[in-house]
């Protein structure tokens, strides 16, 4: 890369490259986030800049890292003011209008590649499977790439997170069917043999909200005590799903035991809970009526997924 020649703008102080760092360190910034952003600004890898400390930044490249670390101080996720962050080794564009997709989130896709082996055990041909809520289209786009025989749907009521999603799908060559609305109306009645949700469900009036204030409020929370999103997509599930067919959530570290009573309730079968990387309960699913054989893909209950894909960036 070269860089900005300094000293073109004399209203702008001129920083090196290790001042920089110092500057975000002293601002209680991370320091790969602050390796990430300001290796974002000079438009060069982070390997570089442990290389060049005493390089000098251009007067605009000064400004956007001074712009970034304001914004970062401020409670910004790093994803937004990069414009993008990666999930499922897939490197997604991320706009204020949609989650940040998070690393807890891997846990569901790993369960539902498991759930897809074990229906194309015992079915030909091409599993239908829906994602509700799909934000930057994270989840779906994740399924689609490791499973591309599956046939995906994904929803959001939010129009602006559905055009991210589709820009996602469209620059990483994957088809999804996009499709806005509300939960289970936005989609036809055809059933589905996969249905997986990582829907809003903090409580409203959760202090750590407080924390989370830079993302849409659509993708947060979800009633008084954040189980309306759950309680709507169980609802509606067992009419719009195939027999056999596995019903998988995300839900808060402490909701496993409600959202596995809301299940059983809604006649769900084998109904269990998967745990996080932390060791928390974060998925929690179950079949909408007994599969013609074989064991259930989950296993014993509560099981725990240790397996990663990471790609580093
Ligand atoms: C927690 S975010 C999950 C985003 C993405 N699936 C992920 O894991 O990163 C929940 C998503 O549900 C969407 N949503 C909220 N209420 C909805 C509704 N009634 N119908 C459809 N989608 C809804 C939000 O817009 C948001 O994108």
């Amino acid at each position: 890369m070269t860089m900005e020649p300094a000293g073109s703008d004399p209203e702008a102080p001129v920083t090196t490259v290790d001042a920089a760092l110092a500057a975000a360190r002293s601002a209680g910034i991370e320091r790969q986030d602050a390796q990430r952003l300001l290796a974002a600004v000079v438009g060069q890898p982070r390997t570089w800049l442990l290389a060049h400390g005493e390089a000098l930044l251009a007067p605009a490249q000064t400004r956007r890292w001074q712009d970034g670390l304001r914004r970062a101080q401020a409670g910004e996720p790093l994803a937004y003011l990069l414009g993008s962050h990666e999930f499922y080794g897939l490197g997604l564009r991320i706009t204020s209008d949609v989650l940040v997709p998070r690393a807890d989130t891997e846990t569901l896709v790993d369960w539902a590649l498991d759930c897809l082996r074990a229906w194309s055990a015992s079915n030909p041909g091409s599993p239908r499977v829906l994602d509700l809520g799909t934000g930057s289209g994270a989840i779906a786009l994740a399924l689609k790439h490791s499973r591309p025989d599956a046939t995906v749907w994904a929803v959001d009521a939010s129009a602006e997170a559905l055009a991210v999603a589709r820009g996602n799908g469209q620059a990483l060559g994957l088809t999804v069917q996009w499709c806005q609305g509300d939960w289970w109306s936005a989609v036809d009645s055809r059933p589905f043999d996969l249905v997986l949700s990582n829907p809003p469900y903090i409580a409203e009036g959760d202090p750590h909200l407080a924390d989370l204030a830079h993302e849409p409020a659509l993708a947060l929370s979800s009633g008084p005590d954040g189980l309306d999103a759950l309680r709507q997509i169980i609802a509606g599930a067992r009419s719009r799903m195939c027999p056999g067919a596995w019903l998988l959530l995300e839900h808060g570290h402490d909701q496993a035991a409600a959202v596995a009573d809301l299940l059983v309730e809604a006649g769900f079968q084998g109904v269990q809970s998967r745990a996080d990387l932390a060791g928390h309960l974060r998925c929690t699913g179950g079949s909408a009526c007994p599969a013609p054989s074989g064991p259930a893909p989950g296993g014993a209950l509560p099981r725990v997924t240790r397996k990663r894909r990471r790609i580093a960036v």
